[in-house]
C-alpha cells in the first residue's frame, strides 16, 4: 500500500515519517522536494504528483501555521490551508484513496469553558482559523477522509514553548505568561501515533471516516504549562534564575498579537477515543518526558 505524505519536515510530519512506516510504502514530500511536487503553492503540481504516485492514502501535515503572519497574507494562507487540501480531496476521491488531514481548535471562538465537541458550531477569530475551517470543508467532500482537530502542538525537535520558557528562565528573574487561554499541549509524537492507529482501523472499517477531536487529556493555561515545565526542570537540577513561583500570570489583553486566539481551546475527545478504542494520556506525561530529555 502506498502512502503519500505532504509536509514531512513539520512537527507532525516528522513524527508521521516514523509512525506511518509500518503501514506501507511511504513517499514523504516537503515544499522543496525535487522529483515530485510537494509545494502547496503549486496546485497543479500536487495534483500531478498524486496522479503519478497513485497512493491508497494521502496524509496532509503541510499547512500555513504562522497564525499572526496569516493576518497579513490571507490569500497565501487560503491557498495552503484550504485550496491545496481541496485538491488532495478531489484527487483522493478520483483514486478511491483515503485522505488524512489536520485541523485546529482555532476554528472555534473560544467562548465558554466546556470542551468543544465535533458537533459544535465553528466561529473562527482569525485568518488562520477561517482558512483551516475552509480546508476542513474541502477535505470532508472526499468520501474516505479522516480530519483530526487538535490543539497546542509541540515537538521535542526544534524550537518549542518549553525550550523557550527554559531559556528565558535561565536568563531572567521572572517571566510573564498568559493565564486566560486554556487548552491541552499535545505532542506531535502522540498525534502521529494516533493517526497511524486510526488509519489502520479506518482502512478496515470505512464507516469510521469523519471528523474527530484528538488532544492530550487534561487542561492547563500557558502559565500553568510554563510553571510545570520550569518546576520539572528545576527538580532535575537545571540551573534557572526564575523558579515556578516567579512566573507571573497575565491576561491575553496584556499581550496583544495581530491574530485573536480563542480563550477556551478545550477539545472533547470522546468520539475519537470511543471510535478507535484508544486512550489519550494526560498532557503532562509527554511534556515530562521531553523536559527530562532536555535536562539529560
Ligand atoms: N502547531 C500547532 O499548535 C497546531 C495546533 C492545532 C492544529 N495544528 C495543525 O496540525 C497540522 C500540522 O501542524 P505542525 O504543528 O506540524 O505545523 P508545522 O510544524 O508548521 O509544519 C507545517 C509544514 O508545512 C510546510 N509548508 C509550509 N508552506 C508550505 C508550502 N507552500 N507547501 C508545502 N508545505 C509547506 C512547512 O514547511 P516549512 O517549515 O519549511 O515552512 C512544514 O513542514 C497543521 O494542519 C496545523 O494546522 C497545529
Amino acid at each position: 500500500m502506498k502512502i503519500l505524505l505532504f509536509g514531512k519536515g513539520g512537527q507532525v510530519g516528522w513524527e508521521l515519517q516514523r509512525s506511518l512506516l509500518p503501514l506501507g510504502d511511504l513517499i514523504a514530500l516537503d515544499f522543496d522536494s525535487t522529483e515530485l511536487c510537494g509545494s502547496f503553492a503549486d496546485l497543479d503540481g500536487i495534483a500531478r504528483t498524486i496522479r503519478t504516485v497513485r497512493p491508497a492514502v494521502i496524509v496532509n501535515a503541510a499547512a500555513h501555521t504562522a497564525v499572526d503572519r496569516a493576518e497579513a497574507e490571507p490569500a497565501l494562507a487560503h491557498t495552503l490551508n484550504a485550496d491545496a487540501p481541496g485538491v488532495l480531496a478531489r484527487e483522493a476521491d478520483a483514486l478511491g484513496a483515503w485522505v488524512v488531514h489536520y485541523s485546529t481548535d482555532y476554528v472555534f471562538d473560544g467562548s465558554g469553558c466546556a470542551p468543544w465537541r465535533e458537533t459544535d458550531r465553528p466561529a473562527p477569530l482569525s485568518v488562520y482559523g477561517r482558512t483551516k475551517l475552509a480546508g476542513e470543508g474541502a477535505v470532508a467532500r472526499a468520501s474516505r477522509h479522516l480530519i483530526l482537530r487538535t490543539s497546542w502542538v509541540y515537538a521535542a525537535r526544534g524550537g518549542n514553548f518549553a525550550r523557550t520558557m527554559l531559556r528565558l528562565a535561565a536568563e531572567r528573574d521572572s517571566l510573564r505568561v498568559i493565564d486566560d487561554q486554556v487548552g491541552a499541549p499535545t505532542s506531535a509524537e502522540l498525534l502521529a501515533d494516533c493517526t497511524a492507529h486510526a488509519l489502520r482501523a479506518a482502512l478496515d472499517r470505512p464507516a469510521l471516516a469523519g471528523l474527530y477531536h484528538v488532544a492530550a487529556a487534561g487542561e492547563t493555561s500557558w502559565h500553568g504549562y510554563a510553571r510545570h515545565v520550569i518546576a520539572r526542570a528545576a527538580a532535575r537540577g537545571q540551573p534557572l534564575k526564575a523558579g515556578p513561583d516567579n512566573i507571573v500570570a497575565i491576561a491575553t489583553a496584556e499581550y496583544p498579537t495581530p491574530a485573536r486566539r480563542p480563550l477556551n481551546s478545550r477539545l472533547d475527545t470522546c468520539r475519537f477515543r470511543q471510535a478507535f478504542s484508544l486512550t489519550l494520556p494526560d498532557w503532562r506525561v509527554q511534556v515530562d518526558r521531553m523536559v527530562d530529555e532536555i535536562c539529560a
